[in-house]
């Protein structure tokens, strides 16, 4: 990768701007071209992934600009329909370059596998003889997965919890801990488990009813950390045409948009679905499973017990802005989709990730940068100014514009700040 900057880039046809993304990331244009909807996942292939397929789904596939994650320059596709989202997050990610860029770090990539064991005379004793029978049961575990075990992964512990009330009363829950080094791990847990069942039934007495993986991975953890220096974060000060907001006053703002959303269960879900924006369009272009992100991200937002903000906004000793993102991020490089769907493996090749933890560290980086677009057009002109034109150019699409209405269309509609079907249907028999 030489650079994730490619001023522009926004104004080349679309076929140019595969051109560039080659050369800006130094690969082939045959690496990258299954990005393109023509070259990307054939009804062939979909029928292979999914049962009774008819076709494929298309979203839009935007490039994140701007990006350096951990000192790396890279550029990251997103798949989303929604207007703003790629610019946004190009935006601000250029604002942190000026800071030194994202800095991610992962924890072990380990996955929690669940076995619900029901019909227990004595929980403590059941207890006692899984921990005293540990040892093989996790031999038994790593044995299940040859190919992770020679890349370093397997079973790495068990943990015994006891919920005392429940609709069907007390019950032992065990928990197998399961690195999967590269890959989401559903596969590999979700095997371990079912194959460890019948050794706990006999050592429990117990029923072993579900064996499945939690998608709260919160011992896969990623974070991120990024500074912008305050003066980068001035709106257009001192400009004539006037945006009358300082650095100053957009850090505050910020800094007081997320108190919102960490005192507030309302805000919360807004404020972190903003992060979701950024980070499911990663997730998704990447080919990984972004229900299981969901889930454990709104799980791991409600640890303590209340719900609230994934990530947290301050100001440094410096007077600098400084945000802070941390999340399970359970996703995997091989395995699934991200090795069967084409634009999938393009997505990584122009990414150049070689391991599951730097892709994890650029997800939670967009989603750190998603959630700073977010809330500084929220603490400043707020959020409809930036939509308004991609907006507009879509309720001009659903109006049935085509070709160059679409633009006049939009223009119309944004002269007259007001964008509804409605009006573009009249501006469209205007143009008749
Ligand atoms: C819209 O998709 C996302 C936002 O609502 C996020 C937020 O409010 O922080 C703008």
């Amino acid at each position: 990768m030489t650079t994730s900057r490619i001023p522009g880039f926004y104004n080349l046809p679309l076929d140019e701007r595969l051109d560039k993304l080659a050369e800006a990331a130094g690969v082939a244009r045959a690496d990258i071209i299954a990005l393109q909807t023509a070259h990307g996942l054939m009804d062939e292939q979909a029928d292979h992934m999914v049962e009774n397929a008819v076709g494929t789904f298309a979203l839009p596939l935007g490039i994140g600009l701007n990006f350096i994650v951990n000192g790396r320059e890279v550029l990251v596709p997103m798949a989303i329909e929604e207007p703003s989202v790629v610019a946004g997050a190009s935006f601000m990610a250029k604002l942190a370059r000026s800071g030194g860029g994202f800095t991610a770090s992962m924890s072990a990539p380990e996955m929690i596998g669940q076995m619900q064991v029901l019909d227990i005379k004595d929980l403590m004793a059941a207890s006692l003889r899984l921990y005293e029978h540990k040892a093989e049961l996790l031999a038994e575990a790593d044995a299940v997965d040859p190919l992770l075990k020679k890349f370093g992964g397997g079973a790495r512990d068990l943990e015994v919890r006891i919920i005392e009330e429940s609709p069907i009363g007390a019950f032992l829950v065990l928990h197998l801990i399961y690195d999967v080094r590269d890959a989401m791990g559903a596969n590999a847990v979700n095997t371990a488990c079912e194959k460890l069942g019948a050794h706990v039934e006999e050592l429990t007495g117990g029923r072993v009813h579900l064996k499945i993986l939690s998608n709260l991975a919160d011992r896969r953890l990623a974070k991120v950390q990024c500074t912008i220096p305050v003066k980068e974060l001035a709106f257009g000060e001192g400009d004539p045409a006037g945006h009358p907001y300082s650095g100053e006053q957009v850090r505050d703002g910020i800094i007081e948009a997320w108190a919102f959303a960490a005192a507030d269960l309302y805000r919360a879900a807004t404020h972190n679905k903003g992060i979701m924006n950024g980070v499911d369009a990663v997730v998704i272009a990447t080919g990984n499973d972004w229900r299981a992100i969901e889930a454990g991200a709104h799980a791991y937002a409600a640890r303590d017990g209340r719900y609230t903000s994934l990530s947290t906004w301050s100001r440094d000793t410096q007077g600098n802005l400084t945000g802070e993102l941390e999340m399970p991020m359970a996703v995997g490089i091989i395995g699934g989709a991200t090795k069967v769907h084409p634009a999938a493996i393009a997505a990584l090749k122009l990414m150049g990730v070689q391991t599951a933890a730097e892709l994890a560290g650029i997800i939670v980086s967009v989603g750190l940068a998603q959630n700073l677009a977010a809330l500084r057009a929220l603490a400043t002109e707020g959020i409809q100014r930036g939509h308004m034109s991609l907006h507009a150019r879509q309720v001009a699409i659903a109006a049935g514009a085509v070709g160059d209405q679409i633009e006049q269309v939009a223009a119309q509609m944004v002269a007259e700040k007001t964008v509804r079907i409605d009006l573009a249907e009249r501006i469209m028999k205007s143009l008749q």
